[in-house]
């Protein structure tokens, strides 16, 4: 099968971060970006209530009779994407596996300290800390930066609330990692700030990166000339979501 339509799932505008890796690819004809910007956050929520919201989300495809969908969201990764794979009649991937294998790629060595930044939920879900130890990386610190969801959203991308607000969560974690997986939609949009923290750059695990090289591993995909037609969808105020597209897409 090879994708040519494909969807792209978020709990709200976060995802964008991962559709600009997806758009730039130039792998696909048409993307459907859906968000639940009712409804987001996801990331403060009961394992439960994501996984209804994520089932939730597939009876909003139905109709687009898709070739895959991509859960852009890390929280739904952690929580809903089974669920989802269980009743979808269609392939879906989540982003932390192939976070986990993007870093296995880069970082050989299995005893360097790798910082995972999250969601609460992910956070709390481990997944990340559990593939990695599978994969023998065992000197890992999962922090939970919820924060930075409501700073980015506000279109703060850099400055005084940003470093002090990264100083704040990462005087937890005092050493300097070697890599940092940027475990939520978004996290890219601040990498420049977070990597600046520590002295010695960290090599950053980015979600929409880390997905297309999966993509591009497991699937045989077509390379088309032009960009995908993209069309947005929301569950409330769709103006707001591709009014901050505008803006990401070319941050
Ligand atoms: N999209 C979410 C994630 O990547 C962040 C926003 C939320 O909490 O819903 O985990």
């Amino acid at each position: 099968m090879i994708p040519y339509r494909i969807g792209v799932f978020d709990s709200g505008a976060g995802g964008i971060s991962v559709l600009k890796s997806l758009i730039h690819s130039h792998n696909f004809e048409e993307i459907i970006y859906y968000g639940d910007t009712a409804r987001v956050p996801y990331g403060v929520r009961s394992p439960e209530t994501i996984i209804q919201y994520s089932l939730e989300a597939l009876e909003f495809f139905k109709s687009f009779h898709l070739d895959l969908l991509v859960i852009a969201c890390n929280t739904v990764s952690a929580y809903g994407l089974k669920a989802m794979q269980e009743v979808a009649p269609y392939p879906i991937v989540g982003v932390i596996e192939p976070g986990v294998l993007a870093l296995k790629n880069k970082i050989s060595n299995k005893d360097s300290k790798i910082l995972i930044l999250g969601t609460k939920a992910t956070i709390q879900s481990k997944l990340y800390s559990e593939l990695l130890s599978v994969e023998g990386y065992c000197n890992t610190f999962g922090l939970a930066t919820s924060l930075f969801v409501p700073i980015v959203e506000e279109g703060i991308f850099e400055g005084a609330v940003l470093d002090s607000t990264i100083a704040h969560y990462f005087a937890k974690y005092p050493q300097t990692p070697e890599a940092i997986i940027l475990g939520c939609t978004h996290f890219p949009l601040i990498a420049d700030s977070i990597s600046n923290y520590y002295h010695k750059q960290p090599l950053l695990i980015h979600s929409g990166e880390a997905i297309m090289e999966y993509l591009q591993n497991s699937y045989i995909l077509k390379s088309f000339d032009t960009p995908p037609k993209v069309t947005f969808y929301a569950s409330d105020c769709v103006e707001k979501l591709e009014q901050i597209a505008k803006v990401w897409l070319i941050k």
